[in-house]
């Protein structure tokens, strides 16, 4: 059985090597593990293992804190120290867009107890995490990375679904906005009406993102904003490292003085709000939940930005923004990326892109068009809004640069060469 030293964090989870025919890909592996495995398949050169045996545990190993570990797929990286798992996650972002050294990432304020939104499973008459790559569900009385009144929400949810059962429901997001929680239902069929009467005793509560009883949206605080989150829209999970993203994307787009912004995969402003409120230039968010573009603008209307900010409910993808010059944007896309976006992009020469990911490796392949077209890579920062599990964002800022004319620049040029015959 072969053995190798496994010394990075894969950007999906689990942990790669060299092997003595490649890289290897091996799920439960930590980065400084020495482990023993068996072949399972092979993805070109690439090998994908199991671990049969740790032959000797990464020094940076600690005793996973949650008891739900071994069972609950979540938390793949808990055995690791915080600090081993920074530098993990600042390799993983330095190999996935070949950066010369690691990026700088910013820790999470709250190394534990930091989700805002957590979804469970519910089965029968009760709920719980999927088990890692299953359907199976680990009920979870306590969940060690969500913040503590989500964990308050736990008791009252699992004697709710004892006591009323659970016809139709497949799953229930628990949403938090620092203080007040909210439930969120989905369906998976026909929900009989005695099951959504009883939903109010559960107190704000929202099935399929509308609403049973009381007020299941959320107002999330930034330091100069509150933001609406209605059910169905998204929100950051970290709430306080989501402020020093903000404050960072915000930052580094004011520092060009840009005329006009484009946000794009907004959700509810999280940046476009931000921007227009501290640049005061015109901000175009445009984002495909309709809920989420609602938010924005009662959001924009309530921090009187209504003049600054403009708001598309609209796929990014049919979006041209060729018809409109920007010299700023911003994107946010969900894990898949963005792809062809930055390419429509470039036809207007935008002199700023800040590309947030989640998944590296698709900003990676994203960016690759920018940087074809001459566009540097003047800053990557990483915020670990997601301790404990291998996940990590990742902030791109890229500039024009010198190489390629401007599109002003461009029709001049024809214009003196005459038209093309
Ligand atoms: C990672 S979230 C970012 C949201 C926001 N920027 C924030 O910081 O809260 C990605 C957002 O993209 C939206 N989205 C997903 N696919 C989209 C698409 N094809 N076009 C526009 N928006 C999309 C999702 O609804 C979600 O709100």
């Amino acid at each position: 059985m072969p053995e190798i030293d496994v010394t990075w964090l894969l950007p999906g989870g689990g942990g790669g090597g060299m092997g003595p025919d490649g890289p290897v890909r091996l799920l439960g592996a930590l980065p400084g593990d020495r482990v023993r495995y068996t072949e399972r398949s092979r993805q070109g050169r690439t090998v994908i293992g199991d671990v049969d045996e740790i032959v000797e545990p990464s020094p940076d190993r600690r005793a996973p804190p949650c008891p739900l570990t071994a069972r609950c797929g979540g938390c793949d990286l808990d055995a690791l120290r915080p600090e081993a798992q920074l530098r993990a996650k600042a390799a993983l972002i330095q190999h996935a867009l070949r950066l010369d050294s690691p990026p700088v990432v910013h820790p999470s304020p709250r190394p534990s107890g930091y989700r805002a939104r957590i979804k469970l499973g519910i089965s029968g008459r009760s709920a719980g995490y999927y088990a890692a790559r299953s359907h199976e569900l680990v009920p979870v009385p306590h969940c060690g990375i969500a913040r503590s009144e989500l964990n308050a929400a736990l008791p009252p949810l699992t004697r709710w679904l004892t006591e009323t059962g659970a016809d139709g429901l497949a799953e229930v997001e628990l949403r938090s906005d620092g203080e007040r929680v909210v439930y969120v239902f989905s369906s998976s069929g026909d929900v009989p009406r005695a099951v959504r009467d009883a939903m109010s005793a559960l107190g704000d509560v929202a099935l399929d993102g509308r609403r049973i009883a009381g007020d299941p949206s959320l107002e999330l605080r930034l330091p100069e904003l509150t933001l609406r989150a209605s059910p169905k829209a998204f929100y950051q999970v970290n709430l306080e490292l989501n402020a020093a993203l903000v404050r960072f994307v915000v930052e580094r787009i004011e520092r060009i003085e840009p005329t006009r912004i484009l946000d794009l995969y907004a959700g509810i402003g999280n940046f476009a709000l931000p921007l227009a409120h501290q640049t005061g230039v015109p901000v175009l968010a445009v984002e495909s939940e309709g809920q989420a573009i609602e938010d924005l603008k009662h959001s924009a209307a309530r921090a009187g930005l209504s003049e600054k900010v403009a708001a598309f409910s609209l796929p990014v993808e049919r979006l041209d923004p060729s018809r409109e010059a920007f010299d700023a944007v911003v994107l946010d896309p969900p894990r898949a990326g963005a792809p062809g976006v930055v390419d429509k992009l470039l036809r207007n020469r935008p002199r700023r892109l800040i590309y947030i990911a989640c998944y590296a490796p698709s900003a990676a392949r994203d960016l690759r068009p920018a940087l074809q077209a001459g566009y540097v890579v003047s800053e990557v920062v990483g915020f670990d809004l997601f301790p404990d599990t291998h996940h990590v964002e990742t902030v791109v800022v890229l500039d024009r640069g010198k190489r390629g004319p401007t599109p002003r620049k461009r029709s001049r040029e024809r214009r003196r060469r005459g038209p093309r015959t």
